[in-house]
């Protein structure tokens, strides 16, 4: 997969280097590059901002170095992620989709966002989406990528060394995860269940289905709306 991210603050995106994402970007399973939007200003001081158009407080992403930006790096297979509050809600099952995409790139906007035009001139050439990490505002999209990278490298091809990772973990079902549990069988007077000791894997995997579930209804109610009752199955 071929990433492009343009940011007035590159070094935002440092971490990118690290861990897995590093190693899948050496191994070329991601190619990953970090651009500064000020490469695409002409001006000396290499402004990205002015005022809003009728009025109000902070600055907008002027259009033209953003425009230069898409024109330099994107294609009919590009799709242009805009992190941003006011985007639809990115998710697990929004990971999957773009973990099948072939060009990723993001645009971090900052300050109150950048000028709609570009979104909407880059509409009429390539799949645009914005997306928000939660209800509350970040000072730009630089974080949210990081976030999104992560939740979508994980899950390409060869990334994680054991594939089954991917399986039971939260969200993977629509649930969360059961807790897990490592040696010692007993620390600070706390053992972990006998159940998960007993070697028998059906009773295992019945009982780590009961506790996601449990947790799901103690935490995260909305998911269990949203699963399928077995009687409404296709
Ligand atoms: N930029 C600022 N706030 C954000 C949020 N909540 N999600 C994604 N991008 C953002």
């Amino acid at each position: 997969m071929r990433v492009d991210v343009v940011t007035i603050f590159p070094d935002y995106l440092a971490p990118l280097d690290l861990s897995l994402i590093g190693k899948a970007r050496a191994a070329g399973t991601l190619d990953l590059a970090v651009h500064d939007l000020r490469t695409w200003t002409h001006d000396v001081h290499r402004t990205v901002d002015d005022t809003p158009y009728g009025g109000g407080p902070g600055m907008v992403m002027r259009p033209e170095p953003w425009g230069e930006a898409l024109d330099a790096l994107a294609g009919p297979e590009t799709h242009l992620i805009v992190p941003s509050p006011a985007g639809t809600p990115f998710s697990q099952a929004t990971a999957r989709a773009l973990a099948g995409d072939s060009h990723l790139m993001f645009a971090c906007g900052r300050y109150e966002g950048i000028d709609q035009r570009v979104l909407d001139h880059a509409a009429s050439r390539m799949r645009v989406s914005e997306v928000s990490l939660g209800d509350y505002v970040l000072f730009g999209g630089e974080v949210a990528v990081l976030v999104v990278l992560e939740a979508v490298t994980r899950l390409l091809p060869g990334v994680l060394g054991n594939a089954d990772s991917l399986v039971e973990e939260s969200h993977a079902d629509g649930v969360l995860e059961a807790p897990m549990y490592t040696k010692p069988p007993s620390w600070r007077g706390l053992d972990v269940p006998e159940i998960l000791r007993s070697g028998d894997h059906g009773k295992i995997a019945r009982w780590r289905r009961e506790q996601a579930l449990q947790r799901t209804a103690e935490r995260r109610p909305d998911l269990i709306a949203g699963l399928e009752r077995p009687d409404q199955g296709a």
